[in-house]
């Protein structure tokens, strides 16, 4: 199988103190980038597609473009969907090929979310793919402080949650955010760290961008061991096409416009997964 499981990757992270880079991409050149980035730093990679990209994107492209990329690779390479919002995306994801899904039912209530999730396992697992779930409320970093730490994850409903549905990943609330911060986000490490503790599986933080690199190694040293990447990517491929086109114009070739947009890529992959190695043991 080219494109691999999850689920083992990230036991091993958490057994060697570090974690594995889960970043957002939409297309051929950054998915060319992300696997660039995870080869140069020989770091296992889990390529991501948010569930509103899907259509955009198209899932079985990104199965072909991710396999290309990870047969060009000596690294192990997944495929996810990013923030699965029913059981037809991720059907549709399994079926297409993608390795691995998220299912986000965290806005629902916790029989809900519990029952939804049991059934993407179910369906998931019988064909070898690994499933993440998400419990508590990761919000908008664009929200005030005091929205954004609203919503933690509770450990023992965290621990009851992983026993019922057996899945591969779990994604947490510990106070960081999705996109770019309103103002410094302010992390509770000790909730993350019994969370790890108490948890039968990885655990995940998403809001990987913007966040302190020093924040972030901490949460990994504690023990989280998948951190998900998307908007500083982003911008690190905005800022290198805007500087291309500034530089050559509207007449200007796509692929040196594009290529100036995967190098800035693959300069912050790199960033954060040195990040994510800081406290690597093995
Ligand atoms: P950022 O865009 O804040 O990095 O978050 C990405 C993410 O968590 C995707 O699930």
């Amino acid at each position: 199988m080219i494109l691999v499981p999850f689920g083992y990757m990230l036991q091993q992270a958490a057994k060697g103190g570090y974690a594995i880079p889960a970043f957002n991409v939409v297309n051929m050149e950054t998915i060319q980038a992300v696997v660039r980035a995870a080869e140069l730093e020989k770091s296992p990679l889990i390529v991501q597609l948010f569930r509103e990209d899907l259509q955009f994107a198209g899932a079985d492209y990104m199965v072909a473009m991710t396999q290309v990329a990870a047969a060009n690779s000596s690294m192990p390479v997944a495929l996810s969907l990013d923030h699965g919002h029913n059981f037809e995306q991720a059907k549709l994801c399994v079926d297409s090929g993608f390795s691995g899904v998220m299912i986000d039912l965290s806005s629902d209530d916790f029989d809900t979310n519990v029952r939804a999730t049991q059934e993407v396992v179910a369906y998931a697992h019988e064909r070898g793919v690994s499933v993440e779930a998400e419990l508590g409320t990761i919000f908008d970093a664009d929200e005030p402080a005091e929205v954004r730490s609203s919503g933690m994850t509770d450990p023992e409903q965290a621990r009851e949650f992983v026993l019922r549905t057996e899945v591969d990943a779990l994604a947490i609330s510990i106070g960081t955010a999705h996109g770019l911060y309103s103002s410094t986000p302010k992390i509770d490490f000790a909730l993350a760290k019994t969370i790890v503790e108490k948890t039968p599986c990885p655990i995940v933080v998403h809001g990987g961008s913007n966040t302190p690199d020093d924040d972030i190694a901490e949460l990994v040293r504690l023990g989280v061991s998948k951190i998900n990447v998307g908007t500083d990517l982003v911008m690190a491929f905005n800022d290198g096409v805007i500087a291309a086109y500034e530089k050559n114009g509207r007449t200007a070739q796509l692929r040196d416009i594009t290529r100036e947009g995967r190098d800035a890529l693959i300069e912050m992959a790199r960033h954060k997964i040195q990040v994510f190695n800081r406290h690597r043991k093995v």
